[in-house]
């Protein structure tokens, strides 16, 4: 597998993204020892460049970076001199100066990982952790890795996710979630459905690889999925009114109590976070026992592992793990 960036799901054949949830595998078997620890990446320089919030994916890309022994620098734009009106080009260029192998990239603008990785700004890896509207792959591969885990259980290495059905709701037009989950269960083989308001839809949702389903109840009585993804409505990526209130979002797209009899006894229960508690989920199934919220941030650190020993520890068997 040769991938020097990885900034799209669509970077990801299958044959690589399989390979990436392989060894995510035996990273959280790293990851259950006492000492969490690899060499893999002793020596090298990753910095982790927030220009936009985030909890999750900040800490678990400096645990899996920490993890594989890297040295490990970060950047938030707030206290920086970003804040100072620093340019990304300037910014970029100060880290290559000092000497950077990989930059792990969040941004509100959509396409800003594409341009530090096509810039030449930067000669190391690029990985998108989020970028506007636009990508979150190593997202998407956290929720394949716990589908597949959850799915298939200790016969998960080396399939990929064939036949699941995966109902997707919410905020699908400002969901980078929801578009890097299309791209890689597509190429993983689910069956994706989408569920959300007209209003909440892309232009063109026609064209996306997936079955578009405008009422919640009817996809779920119909489909019969596997797992059922849960998205946070983005209020602060909305510039208008997308629906008429909360409480009509909750009743009519949310999974409440009301709704979760309509699933499967086994299907799953998922949501990337950070959630709207109340809005796009209730606690009741947040903390359901088929909730795997916790479960994906757990599985974060490992397929980030998996992800920056793809991109940087170069030529290896899974032996070196
Ligand atoms: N799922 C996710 O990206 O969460 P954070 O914004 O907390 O990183």
């Amino acid at each position: 597998m040769s991938l020097k960036h990885l900034l799209s799901a669509a970077d990801l054949d299958r044959a690589t993204a399989i390979e990436i949830l392989d060894t995510a595998e035996e990273m959280a078997g790293v990851n259950s020892r006492d000492i969490k620890k690899l060499p893999t990446l002793r020596g090298k320089t990753v910095v982790n460049l927030f220009f936009e919030d985030s909890t999750r994916t900040r800490i678990s890309f400096e645990l899996a970076e920490k993890r594989l022994s890297a040295d490990v620098i970060n950047f938030a734009a707030k206290g920086s001199s970003v804040s100072k009106g620093e340019s990304l080009k300037d910014t970029a260029q100060t880290l290559e100066a000092m000497g950077t192998d990989a930059v792990v990239i969040r941004h509100s603008a959509s396409g800003a990982a594409q341009v530090l990785a096509h810039s030449g700004w930067i000669n190391g890896a690029i990985i998108n952790a989020g970028d506007g509207t636009h990508e979150h792959p190593t997202q998407a591969l956290l929720d394949a890795f716990t589908m597949r885990r959850r799915i298939h259980g200790a016969a998960s290495h080396g399939k990929g996710l064939d036949g699941i059905k995966v109902v997707i709701v919410g905020d699908i037009l400002h969901s980078r979630v929801a578009r890097s989950n299309l791209l890689l269960l597509n190429t993983l083989g689910a069956e994706v459905h989408m569920v959300a308001p007209p209003t909440l839809f892309p232009a063109f949702p026609q064209n996306w690889n997936a079955t578009l389903h405008y009422d919640f109840d009817d996809a779920l009585i119909k489909v019969q999925p596997d797992a059922v993804m849960m998205l946070r409505v983005q209020g602060e990526r909305m510039n208008a009114s997308y629906f008429p209130s909360e409480r009509e979002y909750s009743r009519i797209w949310g999974l409440n109590a009301d709704r979760l009899p309509l699933l499967r006894d086994d299907a799953l229960i998922m949501h990337p976070g950070p959630m709207n508690r109340g809005l796009e989920i209730s606690s009741v199934a947040a903390d359901h026992k088929n909730s795997t919220v916790l479960e994906q941030v757990a599985n974060g650190v490992s397929v980030r592992m998996a992800v920056m020993y793809h991109l940087l520890s170069g030529e290896r068997t899974h032996t070196d793990v």
